[in-house]
């Protein structure tokens, strides 16, 4: 808090870039993790579409899937001297020194759609969904759903050491663990991956007597949920059917399974991270008081009953 207040300071008594500039004519760096899923190509999109809007200059820098590539993206930003940094951060640890090298550059650093398990005043805001509450609702759907049956789960989990797989997991647990009907036989990473989460769900299938000691699949996001539907075909069962599907996302392709008859239920998280981190960076700079430090994107629940088909229209020329 300290840092941040004391940096607002120096930057608009000095004079600096920071210190007269607004979101226009800024030069920001993004380090994306890669592109693992559709709602991150979608968001990688969306944050191009809203730095130009603003006439932000965006430095991108793509870690395939690797925190230390996204270390030396961070650290090339600051010898860059841009304006702000933002991170979507592939696992939460590991981000003390590169974080704290920022904030000596006195360099904001919003963190997108995942968050770190650092000290608060290391980084400028964070924006993100509440992903526990993610979990959670898609828990709250299969309880609802399934009633008092017995009901054998296998989870998908995204990737291992990431903040929404964590949180997801905790999330779904909560909901269900009250439930004494309700039991995850197995689980598993799928890496967040469309192949890992078709890879992952034959090798369920096969242990679950060819599917059929299976309920239901809940998945930490929609493109495993999509990989596993195409196993579920393949091993003879009916997705949707013999086995309910949930999974977290709302990207374009889940809502032609919901359509289908093939995916049951999925949350929604925004692909739009950028806009409010840029929003909040704009309001700063102009000399507002700094943001929270977590601002909070919405999570809503789709099914089957949500008109899929109108939804696929709208949401697939969005960038996913
Ligand atoms: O951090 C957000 C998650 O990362 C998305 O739910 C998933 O699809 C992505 O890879």
């Amino acid at each position: 808090m300290k840092y941040w207040t004391s940096f607002a300071c120096v930057a608009l008594l000095a004079g600096t870039a920071l210190g007269s500039a607004q979101a226009a004519g800024l030069t920001v760096g993004f380090s994306q993790i890669g592109s693992e899923s559709g709602w991150r190509a979608a968001e990688t999109t969306v944050t191009r579409q809203e730095a130009e809007k603003r006439g932000i200059d965006l430095k991108f820098s793509d870690a395939q899937q690797k925190q230390e590539n996204q270390i030396k993206a961070v650290r090339s930003f600051i010898a860059q001297g841009v304006d702000a940094i933002l991170i979507a951060p592939v696992v939460a640890t590991g981000w003390d020194a590169v974080l704290s090298e920022a904030k000596e550059a006195e360099i904001p650093v919003v963190l997108l759609d995942r968050t770190v398990d650092s000290d608060k005043s290391l980084y400028f805001t964070a924006v993100t969904s509440d992903t526990v509450y993610e979990g959670k609702v898609a828990g709250d759907w299969l309880v609802k759903t399934v009633g008092d049956k017995p009901c054998n789960v296998v989870e998908l989990q995204g990737t291992t050491g990431s903040s929404p797989a964590i949180d997801r997991k905790k999330g779904f647990d909560d909901a269900i663990k009250a439930h004494g009907n309700f039991k995850i036989v197995r689980s598993q990473t799928g890496d967040f991956t469309r192949a890992k989460g078709k890879e992952v769900m034959e090798s369920f299938l096969k242990a679950e007597n060819g599917g059929k000691n299976i309920c239901a699949l809940y998945a930490h996001n929609d493109d495993m949920a999509v990989g596993a539907i195409q196993a579920i075909k393949e091993a003879g069962l009916k997705p949707g059917k013999d086995i309910l599907v949930v999974s977290i996302d709302a990207v374009p392709d889940i809502f032609k399974a919901l359509a289908a008859g093939e995916a049951n239920a999925t949350v929604e998280l925004t692909p739009n991270m950028a806009g409010p981190a840029f929003d909040a960076l704009d309001a700063f700079l102009k000399g507002k008081k700094e943001p929270a430090k977590w601002i909070q994107t919405e999570s809503k629940l789709f099914t089957q009953q949500d008109e899929p088909l109108k939804v696929y229209e709208l949401k697939k020329g969005l960038g996913y």
